[in-house]
């Protein structure tokens, strides 16, 4: 395999509070998730954002470049940031674990993480969460919710499109950009759950005091 690139620069490496986070996360041995994973993804972005976005954890294209969301599903979120009005260095876009979690941990196919990976991985998101500061999270799918509220919290076609609150800062539950594109992605506009999605997106512009763009089902 070819020797890993340094991992790009990022916005919020200048954070001096949010790079000792990100180190202290490149050491991490508090679940075996770090027995397979090539780079550990601290999430990155504005450190002081309006929004952010937090997902599940990497897949196999954040774990070779240490970014979150630059695969398949993160290219859907940034045409979806940008929809928004946003350059995607504008907001943060994190993580509720750091590093990948694979079928078997042997590389194979992704899984979603264990609820003792979660646990024992959360503590750097409320780090995180209390210097970012954000106005509004926007929580993509089943785990970003249940990694903020719990493992009670389920359902997530139910709760999305709801406002909830962490510590104080308003959460939209939403869905999964890679469920997006299993249910058709954006391309042709016809994906309800696409909609859907901008509709939270749109809620989220709203409470922050954002015009949301005009778009249309094409
Ligand atoms: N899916 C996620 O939940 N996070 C990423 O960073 C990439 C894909």
């Amino acid at each position: 395999m070819a020797p890993l690139a340094p991992r790009a620069p990022q916005p919020d490496d200048a954070d001096p509070e949010l790079a000792a986070i990100a180190k202290e996360i490149s050491g991490c041995e508090k679940c075996g998730l770090c027995r397979t994973r090539t780079r550990t993804v601290p999430g990155q972005g504005n450190p002081r954002p309006e929004i952010m976005f937090i997902g599940e954890g990497p897949g196999t294209d954040e774990d070779r470049q240490g970014l979150a969301f630059i695969g398949r599903a993160g290219q859907l979120l940034t045409r979806m940031i940008a929809a928004m009005g946003f350059p995607r260095e504008q907001v943060f876009i994190g993580n509720i674990v750091k590093c990948r979690p694979t079928i078997d941990n042997a590389g194979q196919k992704d899984r979603p993480p264990t609820p003792e990976e979660m646990t024992a991985c959360i503590p750097y998101l409320h780090r995180q969460i209390a210097i970012l500061k954000p106005k509004v999270i926007i929580a993509l799918g089943a785990t970003a919710v249940k990694g903020l509220f719990g493992e009670s919290m389920t359902g997530i076609t139910k709760l999305r499109g709801t406002w909830l609150s962490f510590d104080g800062i308003d959460v939209m539950p939403t869905f999964h950009p890679s469920y997006l594109l299993r249910q058709g992605g954006d391309s042709g506009g016809t994906n309800k759950a696409y909609w859907d999605v901008w509709g939270d997106c749109v809620a989220a512009l709203k409470k922050i005091g954002r015009e949301p763009p005009a778009r249309k089902k094409i």
